[in-house]
């Protein structure tokens, strides 16, 4: 068994971007959007801030408060469109309850929709785009591409059908000529497709859901999923048992979530790059 080491990779995607960053005349420019209430999303947005700098990039921060309304959120969304200096826009989520996120991502200009959430920027990921993509699932498939793993023809099976993680990965899987099944909470015998997976993705955010007798021999598997237990990060997959039957596996922490974050300041770059402002 070999661990797909995200954290190490991470660093090298953050390097290069930062070569690239710096010997640009306009810096690329991320603004996060938050609005106030959830812990978790204070400390992405911060970890976001730090590899801006990091990457000798710039980045803003826009907070609004709890009970912020629609109108005003997109009101702000729409400023940061225009504003020549921000390359690229996230919307920190999850949304409170009362805010409608689809409208609210939809309000962010697709050219600087850094987490291609938008429907514009997803219909291209869906019709074949595999350059743009939404930050976590670019970062797998970068990290499987970078521990040279066969994607072709093989059996992808992703667990969980989010847009921001399920459904992009698959889209990508599919688009490396994977095989790809997608299943979530209403597949019927999850066991059967996992057993039969090659590459197998979990992204459900339930802690050590996938166990040994989910996975086959030598399968390769990415664990997307971050579940806090009494102030301990654990994955979707039970890595303890999981690991030795395994070829790859992606530890948490240190798999895919550094990944994201490095692919979020590629995605900047990116678009600052493929800017058509003068
Ligand atoms: N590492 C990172 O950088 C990163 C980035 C993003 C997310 N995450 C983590 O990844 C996990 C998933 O995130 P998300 O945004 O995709 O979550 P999400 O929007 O809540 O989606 C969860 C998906 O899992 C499916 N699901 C839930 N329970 C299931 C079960 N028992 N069996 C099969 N499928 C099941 C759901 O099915 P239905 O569609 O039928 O409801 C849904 O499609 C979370 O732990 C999140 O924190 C990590």
């Amino acid at each position: 068994m070999e661990i797909l080491n995200g954290k190490e990779f991470a660093k090298e995607i953050k390097e290069e971007v930062r070569g690239k960053a710096l010997a640009m005349k306009k810096k690329p420019m991320l603004a996060c959007i938050i609005v106030e209430g959830d812990k978790a999303s204070e400390i992405y947005v911060a970890s976001k801030q730090k590899a801006c700098t990091e990457c000798g990039m710039l980045s803003r921060v826009v907070r609004l408060p709890n009970d912020v309304s629609q109108q005003k959120l997109q009101n702000e969304i729409k400023k940061l469109n225009k504003d020549r200096a921000v390359t690229a826009i996230l919307l920190q989520l999850p949304l409170p309850k009362h805010l409608d996120e689809t409208s609210a991502i939809n309000t962010i200009s697709p050219e600087k929709d850094v987490d291609c959430l938008t429907n514009i920027n997803l219909g291209k990921l869906f019709a074949g785009n595999s350059d743009f993509a939404p930050c976590t699932a670019l970062g797998i498939i970068k990290l499987l591409e970078k521990y040279d793993v066969e994607i072709e023809g093989k059996h992808a099976v992703v667990v969980g059908r989010s847009l921001l993680v399920g459904k992009s990965v698959a889209s990508l899987l599919e688009h490396k000529n994977a095989t790809v099944t997608l299943c979530h909470s209403k597949t019927q015998n999850l066991k059967k497709y996992t057993k039969d997976a090659d590459i197998l993705v979990v992204a459900i955010g339930k802690c050590k859901y996938i166990t040994a007798d989910f996975v086959k021999k030598d399968a390769v598997v990415v664990d997307v999923g971050i579940n806090r237990v009494d102030g301990k990060i654990y994955g979707d997959v039970d890595f303890e048992n999981v690991s030795p039957k395994c070829k790859l596996i992606t530890p948490v922490p240190g798999g895919v979530g550094p990944l994201t974050v490095a692919c979020l300041m590629r995605n900047t770059l990116y678009l600052e790059e493929n800017s058509n402002r003068e």
